[in-house]
């Protein structure tokens, strides 16, 4: 064996031995970003609720009067509370360009202060330019209180009586 040939040995060995090292080190950095990011997607799920994106507990259904609108700016909804007592969460973005709507209780109707759009209590759009509803956000009960999921949004395009959801005590 030359000089040359003991080198090109030595440096195959090398090669090979941190060839392994890098492989083990690789997947030991695999296992960590999986273990970090199931941790943070854990974390997440957590810190959602309360918060946009997440589940909100909108109140106990006795305590919150019938033909009532109640915003909730944390979670971006007003839950509707119709004349019949059923619930709905609108979502407060317009459907036009995404301005937040506001509720006017002495004309009783969503505007838009953006394009000047305007909803009715049910959410259904009343003047232009959109042409379509507020969305809905997925209303629940547990224990006698109401859930808004504000990481489950409907999209309409009107308003009809089967989005109402009621509470079966
Ligand atoms: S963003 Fe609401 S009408 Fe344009």
């Amino acid at each position: 064996m030359t000089a040359k040939d003991k080198h090109y040995s030595e440096t195959k060995d090398f090669t090979r031995r941190d060839f392994m090292k890098l492989g083990l080190g690789a997947l030991s950095g695999l296992a960590v970003l999986e273990m970090g990011i199931g941790s943070l997607q854990f974390l997440r799920a957590k810190s959602l609720d309360g918060k946009f994106g997440g589940l909100f507990t909108a109140g106990k259904v006795d305590e919150i009067p019938n033909n009532s609108v109640t915003e909730f700016t944390d979670g971006n909804f007003y839950l509707v509370r119709g004349k019949d007592g059923g619930f709905m969460a609108l979502y407060r973005r317009c459907p036009h360009l995404g301005c937040a709507v506001e509720w006017s209780e002495s004309k009783e109707r969503f505007y838009c202060p953006c394009h000047a759009s305007s909803f009715d209590i049910n959410g259904d759009f009343i003047s232009q330019p959109v042409p379509k509803a507020l969305d809905l956000f997925e209303v629940s009960f547990q224990d006698g209180a109401v859930l808004v999921d504000t990481s489950k949004v409907t999209r309409r395009e009107h308003f009809s009586p089967d989005q109402i959801v009621y509470f079966d005590a």
